[in-house]
């Protein structure tokens, strides 16, 4: 079973690797999605006027963006390191032969993080429709921009001494790939779903403690007039689009996979990864059906389902290094790989590590005790 087709040292970078990337993946689905769904708002009500604009997912949304995308950022890092590790040459390689275009990553975030927070300004609704459709359709180009290069950074590493040769013979800012946007279109519509869920976690924890728009969830069962019902079920819809649209996304781009590569997706060392996002999607689906047929919403179904996304993303991580290591030779650079392992350092990681937890504790610690006391963050 992959990865222990691979030495020890391997198989440690490729667990680190992977249980980050899968950190980094979660808030990452959440801006893509989000960012989606305030686009699409900010043009229907350029188109039909501002009826949808106090919807509660909308300034949940509004609200919580910048602080997710520096959550995206700062999850990315430690995945970042492993993968360099890793893969070495063939990232650096894939990195230089993109150069300006994978540079321009950096300012477009930067880009993006000041046009999040004039969406998320007190004046927002003050703008004329037109502008805020233009910000919130450019965060979105933002972050499909960042999106796409990771993407085209990931399909140029995978190939072959060849094509690196004719991509910087070329000369040219982009590298076409007809993985690309199969690949990317995987992404893209598995956001949905996460970004469902974490906001049915957010609008639930709001309501424990009365604040931000949670008052009660809706009993979809019986329609009464609490103005999160239909909330709710807008969550339920997307959750259930984004995961049919996960599992059409996810055989699309099987389809455009060299055979050898499905061969090795499909392969008995790939079934344990395919069950558990089996499981994952199906528990989600389950879940979110429950929800939507009781209108009822605990920390028992909230839990369940973060059980069941971070099932169907981690195996879904798993799969994409066993289609990376189809066409990268993992094992060729098992030397940098144990001279990685001997390198000192842990001492102050641990530290690091135990100070850092325990201040992000504090903090979350001393949150919680403010709203409780009823302390609003208005
Ligand atoms: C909103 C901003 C971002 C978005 C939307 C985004 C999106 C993505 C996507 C779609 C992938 C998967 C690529 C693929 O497998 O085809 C990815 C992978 C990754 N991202 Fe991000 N990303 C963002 C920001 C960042 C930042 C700032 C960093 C670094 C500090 C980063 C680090 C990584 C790493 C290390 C991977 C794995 C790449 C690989 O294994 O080849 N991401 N990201």
């Amino acid at each position: 079973m992959f990865p222990f087709e691979f030495e020890p040292a391997t198989i440690f970078y490729l667990f680190l690797y992977g249980a980050t990337l899968v950190l980094h993946v979660l808030p990452m689905n959440y801006v893509l999605a989000g960012s989606t769904y305030l686009a699409g708002i900010a043009l229907w009500e350029l188109a039909r006027g501002p009826s949808l604009a106090q919807r509660p997912l909308v300034e949940l949304l509004r609200d919580w963006m910048p602080f997710a995308l520096g959550v995206t950022i700062t999850a990315a890092v430690a995945p970042l390191l492993f993968l360099q590790v890793l893969y070495q040459r063939p990232f650096y390689t894939a990195n230089l032969l993109l150069f300006h275009r994978w540079m321009a990553i950096l300012p477009v975030l930067i880009v993006a993080f000041y046009l999040l927070y004039l969406q998320k300004s007190h004046g927002w609704h003050k703008f004329a429709p037109w502008v805020r459709a233009c910000v919130s359709t450019g965060i979105l180009g933002c972050f499909a921009f960042v999106a796409w290069s990771w993407t085209e950074n990931h399909l140029l590493s995978t190939r072959p001494l060849e094509v690196w040769k004719q991509v910087y013979a070329s000369s040219d800012w982009f590298y076409h790939d007809p993985e690309l946007m199969p690949r990317l279109a995987v992404w893209y519509v598995g956001a949905f779903p996460v970004l469902a869920a974490a906001m049915l976690w957010q609008l639930w924890w709001g309501g424990q403690f009365g604040t931000t728009t949670a008052v009660t969830i809706g009993n979809l069962a019986q329609p009464d007039h609490s103005p999160l019902a239909p909330t709710l079920r807008s969550l339920c819809i997307l959750a259930f689009v984004g995961l049919a649209g996960s599992v059409v996304a996810g055989l699309g781009y099987f389809l455009f996979l060299d055979e050898p590569v499905r061969a090795r997706l499909i392969s008995s060392r790939a079934w344990p990864y395919l069950g558990v996002a089996s499981v994952g999607l199906l528990g989600q689906a389950w879940l979110w059906r429950y929800v939507w047929k009781s209108g009822c919403v605990c920390g028992g179904t909230i839990a369940s389902l973060a059980g069941a996304i971070v099932m169907a993303v981690g195996a879904a991580t798993g799969l994409r290094e066993m289609r990376r290591t189809a066409t990268v030779d993992l094992a060729a650079y098992l030397e940098q790989h144990t001279a990685a392992t001997k390198i000192g350092g842990i001492g102050v990681f641990l530290v690091f590590a135990v100070v850092c937890t325990g201040g992000i504790t504090a903090v979350v610690l001393a949150v919680r005790r403010g709203l409780a006391a009823g302390n609003s963050p208005k």
